[in-house]
């Protein structure tokens, strides 16, 4: 039976002597959110999902009170995974008043100063900030991340390596809707109209993906950027590809590996997804 705990204390009580899977979220959660769990519990994990919707990694107010909470729900999903405790602290637990953080801006640079972290100002050292205070509490050994945020997964690996922290970082796979949409607690914001028209990121993707061993970036990246505008409920952030790595962006497709990543606001929600492209004998 799956346990809800709201203190620090009474968690680190019930976590002594075990080996501990962790899956920071935020919460409305959905499979891709329940992939990371299963992924967790299937490895024999003692299985900690955390929902903290943090404030400080919002850039925008609207974005951070518009943000779906259902917690019964999410509790009810959870019961059904090898989910065992489900930490949802309030703020004064995360952010206690007398707590003294290291501040994390442009601690990871260039990786923080690209797409999400150009235009998202903040954005990653919120990120860093709460998983770093969330890892301080829960003092997992592994902790499992989603690459729909690619890039955040990339600041969370370089942020254990500057603390030298023990924990292994594990990278999972997209979850999809069967249209090609990737899951997301922002989709629930949209219209099921929009949620048709928001596989135009997916669609994009998979075209930079197909294209790559012919095209050159920016002729790729030229095609992309003129769908979106030709539909006035899009306006595209950016369209990049990048250095998997360095997260740079690359100007040939001579370059064997990429990442394409992408982020637009369809009518008032904003969504991002990312693909792996490859050239053509890998
Ligand atoms: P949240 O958006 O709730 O996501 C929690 C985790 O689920 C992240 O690792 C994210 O990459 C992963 N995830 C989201 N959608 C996914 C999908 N479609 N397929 C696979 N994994 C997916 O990311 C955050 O919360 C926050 O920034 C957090 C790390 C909790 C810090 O506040």
């Amino acid at each position: 039976m799956v346990q809800v705990i709201k203190k620090n204390n009474q968690l680190q009580d019930v976590l002594i002597d075990k080996r501990v899977g962790f899956v920071p979220t935020m919460g409305a959660l959905h499979e891709g959110h329940m992939s990371l769990v299963e992924e967790s519990a299937k490895r024999g994990l003692f299985t900690v999902v955390s929902i903290f919707v943090n404030p400080t990694q919002f850039n925008n107010k609207e974005d951070f009170e518009l943000y779906p909470t259902h917690l019964e729900r999410d509790v009810a999903m959870l019961e059904k995974t090898g989910c065992d405790i489900i930490y949802t602290p309030q703020k004064d637990q995360i952010y206690p008043e007398d707590l003294v953080m290291e501040v994390y801006d442009h601690e990871f640079y260039p990786v923080d100063s690209v797409l999400e972290g150009k235009h998202r100002p903040g954005h990653f050292k919120g990120v860093a900030q709460v998983v770093h205070r969330l890892f301080e509490i829960v003092k997992p050994q592994y902790a499992f991340f989603g690459e729909k945020d690619y890039q955040q997964l990339a600041i969370i690996r370089l942020l254990c390596k500057k603390l030298s922290l023990p924990i292994e970082i594990i990278g999972m796979p997209t979850i999809r809707e069967k249209n090609g949409l990737a899951m997301s607690s922002r989709n629930e914001r949209l219209s099921e109209a929009q949620k048709e028209k928001a596989t135009l990121l997916y669609k994009s993707l998979c075209y930079a993906a197909e294209s790559f061993a012919t095209k050159q970036p920016q002729e790729i990246k030229d095609s992309i950027e003129k769908h979106f505008s030709s539909d006035d409920e899009w306006e595209l952030e950016y369209f990049e590809m990048v250095n998997p790595d360095t997260f740079e962006t690359i100007d040939s497709n001579a370059t064997k590996h990429a990442r394409a990543l992408v982020a637009a606001t369809l009518g008032k929600v904003r969504l991002i997804d990312n693909m792996k492209v490859t050239s053509h004998e890998v």
